[in-house]
């Protein structure tokens, strides 16, 4: 195993995450993690990139026991300057010009040689950099590896000792063969084993969780989508019945999906599901309303109440029983990427934190007390794919598109009204039906019919018609901050086109979004 102690980088989770794709267990612990703590010998330790400057007053420093183990070490950034500064308060500076970017890298030969580091690249190649502080000089016992023309110590080593310094980051996909340095690292010069899997991930986490719940209850929303049923899934195998999730059928979900979602999860998945049926509730309090936002607004916040009462409820029926502690615990599938602050080493925990930094249910657990459980919050959309299948996740539920939280209320342009939310959810229905059935499903990230509210005329068996308009949209993208539309073919799209205008009553015109994210967004509002 590979310890990685987190100075609060934004790219320390890329450093477990490429380990794991190189199948190598990693850790990621807070620099403040003492080695007198540790129950395991970590096989080599890297210490991350950070925002502070090592000679700060306050400035994180890492247990100095670490360096007695006699294992690898490597330091990235923050990391490098940390080793330097152990050695000579005057080793690291401000630099003079910060350097953020892309840099040429040359690995210093010695005997015709390479550093082990570098072992099996090019001697040149382009690399990531961001940093302002510098070393001013090398420290003692340590000689230079690599160069660039704006970093005299780009890359540092100390033979006898194997600790070595990076300089740039070989975490960033920007940094030419990152991960082959990684590699390097932690299977040539440390010895780690190239043998985990999701099953350990599994394993693990399963330990985790019910090591912090102990006896207690959790509470979890479900949508059918693949983040929370992959962490409900987890959580029941962890924790079987005392995982209690809530599915909120708020009226503008798709055709039959509150059905299907119930069955697979309750059924097929043996979850302890509750649905609660507040469709008219929703649909009531959507009346009049035309705007984006306040469309958006009112769903989360009414999700919120309904919530709320379906957690009291059970949190009732769970204190009549002796099985069971109290319901504390909060379930949120939270992915790395959604994590907009990095678990700096402020942070208590890697997978499991208590609740900061969270829109949702903050109230809830502000009010009721509860504490946060996020098993996912160290993955990216990829591998929680991986680890849905681990858990035996069925391929279509684990491939699903995303679905907005406030459905298909933002995919109609206008008031939402009961008659238009049967329109759209038709059109969707014979969409998404034919992609699959053309093969195109995996191929699209996310395919969604949208229903214009302004009309159209038309003629339909000699009759004029004046109906709605129905938007077909269908997008690729890897992360959903860019996109562009999916190239369907014109028979494709007749097609579609035919069977919705022939299917959906109340629709005469069938039209194609093809704008691609940006200027557009994937969703129209
Ligand atoms: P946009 O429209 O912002 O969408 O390009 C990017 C991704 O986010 C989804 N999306 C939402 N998801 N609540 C959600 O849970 C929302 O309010 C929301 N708005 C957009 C969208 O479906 C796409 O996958």
């Amino acid at each position: 195993t590979i310890l990685t102690l987190d100075f609060g980088s934004q790219y320390t989770h890329l450093i477990t995450r490429r380990l794991r794709d190189l199948h190598v267990y990693s850790e990621m612990l807070p620099c403040t993690q003492k080695l007198a703590d540790l129950d395991w010998k970590p096989a080599g330790i890297i210490l991350s990139g950070g925002p502070s400057s090592v000679y700060e007053e306050g400035a994180p420093h890492v247990d100095p026991a670490y360096f007695d183990l006699n294992v690898p070490i490597l330091g990235i950034c923050y990391g490098l300057q940390e080793i330097a500064y152990r050695s000579g308060k005057d080793n690291v500076v401000a630099g003079v010009t910060r350097e953020f970017g892309h840099a040429d890298l040359k690995a210093r030969k010695v005997d015709g040689h390479v550093d082990r580091l570098f072992d099996g690249l090019e001697n040149e190649f382009k690399v990531w950099m961001s940093h302002g502080d510098k070393l001013a000089k090398l420290p003692e016992g340590f000689h230079t590896i690599a160069t660039t023309p704006n970093s005299e110590y780009a890359a540092i080593c100390h033979e006898s000792k194997h600790i070595y310094g990076l300089q740039l980051h070989p975490e960033v996909t920007h940094t030419e063969n990152g991960t082959k340095i990684l590699e390097n690292f932690a299977v040539k010069i440390c010895g780690a084993k190239q043998n985990w899997t999701m099953a350990n991930f599994v394993d693990q986490e399963i330990i985790r969780i019910r090591k912090f719940v102990g006896d207690g209850q959790v509470l979890g929303a479900v949508s059918g989508g693949v983040d929370s049923t992959v962490a409900a899934k987890l959580m029941q195998r962890a924790i079987g019945d005392r995982f209690h999730a809530v599915l909120v059928d708020n009226g503008v979900m798709r055709l039959n999906e509150c059905e299907q979602v119930k069955t697979m999860l309750s059924e097929h998945m043996g979850i302890n599901l509750t649905v609660a049926d507040a469709s008219k509730e929703f649909l009531d309090g959507l009346k009049g309303v035309t705007d984006p936002e306040k469309k958006r607004k009112f769903i989360g916040g009414k999700f919120i109440e309904v919530f709320e009462e379906e957690a009291k409820k059970i949190e009732a029926a769970a204190a009549k029983t002796d099985r069971a502690g109290p319901v504390e615990f909060f379930l949120q599938g939270t992915l790395y990427p959604d994590v907009i602050e990095s678990i700096s080493f402020k942070g208590p925990s890697a997978t499991i934190k208590t609740h900061h930094n969270l829109a949702l249910p903050q109230r809830m657990l502000d009010g009721q007390g509860l504490k946060l459980i996020e098993p996912l919050r160290e993955l990216f959309k990829d591998e929680v794919r991986d680890l849905g299948r681990q858990l035996g996740i069925p391929h279509d539920l684990v491939m699903r598109h995303p679905f907005p939280g406030p459905g298909l209320a933002i995919r109609i342009l206008g008031e939402v009204t009961p008659e238009r939310v049967e329109m759209v959810r038709q059109a969707d229905h014979i969409f998404i039906g034919m992609i699959r059935e053309w093969g195109l499903y995996d191929k699209i990230s996310q395919a969604f019919a949208a229903l214009d509210t302004s009309k159209a005329v038309g003629v339909m068996g000699d009759q004029r018609a004046y109906e709605h308009l129905i938007i077909l949209r269908a997008v690729e993208t890897t992360d959903f901050m860019t996109a562009k539309a999916f190239p369907f073919s014109h028979d494709f799209l007749n097609q579609v086109s035919t069977k919705i205008v022939n299917n959906v009553k109340g629709v005469c015109r069938v039209m194609l979004d093809i704008t691609s994210k940006p200027p557009a967004t994937i969703e129209l509002e």
